[in-house]
């Protein structure tokens, strides 16, 4: 344990953002600062994720540079999609720039590729994990910074979708991110009142999803509108990709799902139909109160974990409260909780 001040004065605690970005990290940023300052810690703010500290990018971080960005989307300290596993001397270079900043700590935030890495650092680096992702899919926490924003901006889409879908009796498709897991699919399609939601977790059935359009119709609803996860697929097909490249931890580009299933639509039952897709749209924005809060409570547990010397672990929520579980915990994806399916399913059709 850092018991004292004193003992902190000359400990020095980077901290990076890595990966895609989404609201809520400059509220875990901001609250790293102001209770890391509190405590007596120097704070240092790695730039673009693992890069900076392969290219010792870095900036001391002080109070007056925090303040006023807790309502801002992105991350002040920027981002990239870095994999030191495959940068040459990645590793090296990371535990070399570590040495020459005079960093005792790490904080690294990010999700499933950022947070792996970890596991592959020489031991003498102290580091402490925060899971963000809009995708949601880490295991361990409930929620990831960002996920509720992504459904907040997901829902409101969907609102407008609504009216134009209504006026022109159209079956209008709405594509969301979410790579292999259908988290912001279900959630923001349940908040928004969608009449099916196709997720990864479930190969598409597509003469059921028209059976329930034309049950609707039927019934007076001469419109409807379905959320479709980036990732879902039809039975005995490939996943949509938007291109052949992979980025650097092996993804491939999501996106053209949504066209695919509406095509299939007019064609089986003829029904006008549309799809939209809301891409990087969902990642944007100011983060919610839900967010703001959950960065700023995972941000002090981190710093606060540092100080008691508990390295090594990733902060998490999990029943309302910020616990910690390893980062071996964490990784393999998580799979959309089957109760609120169940309950989104209900209003299916
Ligand atoms: O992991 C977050 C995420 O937004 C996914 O939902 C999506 O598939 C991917 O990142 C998009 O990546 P990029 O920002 O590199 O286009």
């Amino acid at each position: 344990m850092l018991k004292t001040k004193s003992t902190r004065k000359n400990y020095k605690v980077g901290v990076l953002t890595g990966g895609g970005d989404c609201p809520g990290l400059n509220a875990a940023i901001r609250a790293i600062v102001r209770r890391g300052k509190q405590l007596g810690f120097n704070i240092v703010g790695i730039k673009n994720g693992w890069r900076g500290l392969i290219e010792g990018d870095s900036k001391t971080l002080n109070e007056d540079m925090v303040s006023g960005i807790l309502t801002w989307g992105g991350t002040i300290l920027a981002t990239s999609r870095t994999n030191p596993l495959k940068v040459k001397d990645g590793l090296k270079k990371i535990s070399r720039n570590f040495k020459k900043l005079k960093l005792s700590a790490l904080i690294v935030i990010g999700g499933d590729d950022t947070l792996g890495v970890v596991r592959s650092l020489p031991r003498n680096i102290p580091v402490v994990g925060i899971p963000k992702t809009i995708d949601n899919d880490l295991k361990g926490t409930d929620f990831c910074i960002g996920f509720q924003t992504a459904i907040q901006t997901t829902m409101e889409a969907l609102d407008k979708l609504h009216s134009t879908a209504e006026s022109h009796h159209r079956v209008m498709i709405l594509e969301v991110m979410g790579r292999h897991f259908g988290w912001v699919a279900t959630y923001a399609g349940l908040a928004g009142g969608a009449d099916y939601i196709l997720i990864p977790e479930i190969p598409i059935d597509i003469n059921q999803v028209c059976k329930n359009i034309q049950a609707r119709i039927k019934r007076g609803k001469e419109f409807s509108i379905v959320v479709i996860a980036e990732g879902a697929k039809l039975k005995e097909k490939e996943i949509v990709t938007k291109t052949d490249e992979k980025d650097i931890f092996g993804h491939a580009r999501l996106g053209g799902i949504g066209d695919v299933v509406a095509n299939l639509i007019k064609e089986k039952i003829g029904i006008d139909t549309r799809s939209s897709n809301l891409g990087h749209i969902v990642r944007g924005g100011t983060p919610c109160a839900f967010d703001r809060i959950l960065g700023t409570r995972f941000g002090v547990k981190a710093i606060e974990m540092i100080a008691k010397k508990e390295f090594g672990r990733v902060v998490i929520f999990k029943e309302n409260k910020i616990k910690s579980t390893s980062f071996s915990k964490i990784s393999g994806g998580k799979k959309v909780d089957k109760e609120i399916y169940r309950i989104a399913k209900i209003f299916f059709g």
